[in-house]
């Protein structure tokens, strides 16, 4: 069946039809540009534009080329190869495009066809604000579909369209420290007084910007992953970090933005000026107000920290599960004093052809803290409790980092690995909850999940502290994070030797049912990370935002009123398809 008419009948079969005359202009019209024009355009951004290619073109006929094919199999799961390729994201299920059949695996047969998928056409590998200026003049002018990636992490798929024109934000690596920063104010307004701030480019990686501040006994508030952007999805997501129980979440330490707007133009939005959107870029999700060119943040000292690592394997069974949940009992307290980070399961993990394990694993930093004998004695009694249930000793380390970039710099070491077909299903769980339930129940949720070999479940606890304490930080952050004590996350494989059915009646399992148990947990009064969620989150609009919903939709309204800038599941996108092509005519 060809793509158009297998979508509408998608549409048609769930109520919405698409409107012919409000869809994204499509390679095969008289709307599409002329080369002449993509000459143009190419010339007025300094020759930077790129037709797309998928990263696995060579690997497949007719194009088949064994050296070519054999670097890009080399790189496959290399996530900073990734993030510079136009035709690549760090998923690639969100690569492929399965209305439409298409699809151009690394790891398929040569015979195998290589399709476009969701790819982008063309791509502006864009230098300054000026290039991302014409791009948007231009996709306006012609009604093309514009996608903006900057290194392509996205869970949700809100880096990749079909049929789109893709700004890629890769290149602009800018970086500079002021002492004294202060937000640009519009003219005759009292100045703020000036704090020590980094200005970062919209292309830069929390790895480089780490490896930057740390040269000069600095840190902000990052994410634990080198290769994820920083200005980009991240920081207009929210942006959890080890960081985050001293400081908050990334969005509330931004003390402004440059952006290119719907319009055309370029401005600043802090507090101070376009404050409106100073809040919607705070949290309200990347990619649905404007393109951001770069954004300032506050830093602080590259804190000392102890890390502490906790872990266990044994046979798969209840005690695992009970070892979970003595685990639990204790993050509150271990939060109270400081502690943060992440624990994580993988219920069925192959040792052997022959066995099975189950696997947990933890690590908690105490940032700003040097004595271990403190750390020692907040764990002891964890560690009692889960010997006593488990059966045996866990394993269990401290070690004493100089400072959080050496320990990024350690404990992200290497390339990070990515490429895989990846889902996600997630829950905010408060700290309420935690505090009543005992982790009974939320363990009981963890393990009634249906897990294959290597699937993961993991509690991320970077909230309590100072996220808590900035409630009243005007932000278009869900508001459920103040209130967390754990960030439920679970992974899905979707995998290229997978039909597209197959990868549907998984990740069908996850909105239908695993979430739904999530999220009942709490009767639906908490919320879900936009950046880390079911990419087909029910209700996302409250999921997401909560109470700023509403708000993010006006902002929306007055300040992208053609709706130029939507992604999937992003603010305004419940008027679109899921690929943003066509205006949805709710009849
Ligand atoms: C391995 C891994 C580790 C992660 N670790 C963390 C973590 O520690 N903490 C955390 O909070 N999150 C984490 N995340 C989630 C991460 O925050 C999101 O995936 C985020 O969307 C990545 O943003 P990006 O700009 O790098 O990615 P992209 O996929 O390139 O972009 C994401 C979204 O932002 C938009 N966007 C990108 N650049 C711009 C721009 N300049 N202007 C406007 N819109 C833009 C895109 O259009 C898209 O909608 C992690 C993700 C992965 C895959
Ligand atoms: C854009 O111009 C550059 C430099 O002239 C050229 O190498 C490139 O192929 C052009 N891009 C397209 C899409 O034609
Ligand atoms: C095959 O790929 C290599 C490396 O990218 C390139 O140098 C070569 O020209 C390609 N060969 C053909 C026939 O396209
Ligand atoms: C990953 O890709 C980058 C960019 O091409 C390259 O510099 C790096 O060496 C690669 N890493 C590995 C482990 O191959
Ligand atoms: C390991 O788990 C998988 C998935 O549940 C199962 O199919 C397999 O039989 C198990 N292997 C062993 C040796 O128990
Ligand atoms: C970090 O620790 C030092 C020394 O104990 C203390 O003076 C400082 O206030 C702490 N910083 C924060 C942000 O808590
Ligand atoms: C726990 O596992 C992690 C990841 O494999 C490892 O880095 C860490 O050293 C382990 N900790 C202990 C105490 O064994
Ligand atoms: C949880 O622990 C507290 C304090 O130990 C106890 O009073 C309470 O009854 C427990 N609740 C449940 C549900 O086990
Ligand atoms: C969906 O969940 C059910 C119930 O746990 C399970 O039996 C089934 O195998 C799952 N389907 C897929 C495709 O994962």
């Amino acid at each position: 069946m060809k793509p158009r008419l297998l979508c509408i009948g998608l549409f048609a079969a769930i109520g919405f039809a698409a409107d012919p005359r409000s869809c994204r202009c499509q390679p095969d019209q008289p709307c599409w540009p002329t080369e002449g024009q993509w000459a143009a355009l190419n010339n007025s951004i300094g020759g930077n534009l790129v037709t797309v290619k998928p990263l696995a073109r060579s690997c497949h006929d007719p194009n088949f080329n064994a050296s070519a094919c054999s670097v890009v199999q080399t790189n496959t799961y290399n996530s900073t190869y990734r993030s510079l390729h136009p035709g690549a994201l760090q998923w690639e299920n969100w690569e492929t495009w399965p209305a439409a059949d298409e699809k151009c695996y690394t790891e398929s047969p040569r015979s195998d066809p290589c399709e476009q998928g969701r790819l982008s056409l063309f791509s502006a590998e864009v230098r300054n604000a000026q290039h991302i200026q014409t791009i948007v003049n231009f996709v306006t002018r012609h009604n093309i579909k514009l996608v903006i990636k900057n290194t392509g992490h996205d869970f949700l798929g809100r880096s990749s369209s079909p049929k789109s024109l893709q700004i890629l934000t890769h290149f602009m690596k800018s970086m500079s420290i002021s002492n004294e920063f202060v937000p640009t104010v519009p003219p005759m307004s009292t100045r703020p007084d000036g704090v020590k701030a980094v200005t970062v480019g919209a292309g830069v990686q929390l790895g480089e910007m780490y490896a930057f501040l740390g040269s000069k006994g600095l840190m902000a508030v990052g994410g634990t992953f080198n290769t994820v952007g920083v200005a980009g999805g991240y920081i207009q997501g929210g942006g959890h970090s080890f960081l985050g129980w001293l400081h908050g979440m990334a969005s509330d330490n931004v003390l402004e933005f440059q952006v290119v707007l719907a319009d055309g133009s370029l401005v600043f939005a802090n507090a101070y000026q376009n404050s409106d959107l100073f809040f919607a870029l705070r949290g309200g999700g990347g990619g649905s107000f404007g393109v951001v060119v770069s954004a300032t943040v506050k830093v602080y000292p590259d804190y000392p920290l102890i890390y502490a690592t906790l872990n266990y394997t044994m046979d798969p069974g209840t005690a695992f599960w009970d070892g979970v949940g003595a685990f639990q009992k204790h993050i509150l307290r271990l939060n109270d004093h400081g502690g943060s980070g992440y624990y994580g399961m993988v219920p069925i993990n192959p040792v052997s052809s022959t066995q099975n394990v189950s696997a947990f694993m933890s690590a908690i930093a105490f940032v700003n803290q040097t004595d271990l004998t403190t750390v020692k004695e907040l764990f002891s009694p964890l560690l009692s409790d889960l010997k006593q249930v488990i059966g045996f000793e866990p394993s269990f380390g401290m070690v004493t980092y100089p400072s959080m970039s050496s320990m990024y710099s350690t404990v992200l070491a290497g390339s990070d690995t990515t490429g895989t077909g990846m889902r996600l299903g997630s829950q905010l769980v408060s700290r309420d909850f935690i505090k009543s339930d005992n982790s009974t129940r939320l363990t009981r949720a963890m393990s009634s999940l249906n897990y294959d070999p290597g699937e993961a479940v993991a509690g991320i606890i970077l909230t309590g502290g100072q996220v808590s304490k900035n409630r009243n930080i005007a932000s278009a952050l869900n508001p459920a994070w103040r209130d967390t004590m754990v960030h439920v996350i679970f992974t899905r494989l979707v995998s290229a030797d997978m039909t597209f059915e197959e990868q549907d009646a998984k990740t069908a399992n996850i909105t239908r049912r695993e979430v739904p148990m999530f999220r009942s947990l709490e009767h639906g009064k908490m919320g879900v990370y936009v950046n880390e969620a079911d990419a087909d989150e029910v209700g996302f609009q409250q999921s997401f935002w909560g109470e700023n919903y509403p708000r993010l939709r006006s902002i929306k309204a007055s300040r992208d009123p053609n709706d130029l800038f939507i992604v999937r599941k992003g603010v305004g996108s419940e008027d679109w398809d899921n690929d943003g092509l066509c205006r949805l005519n709710r009849s």
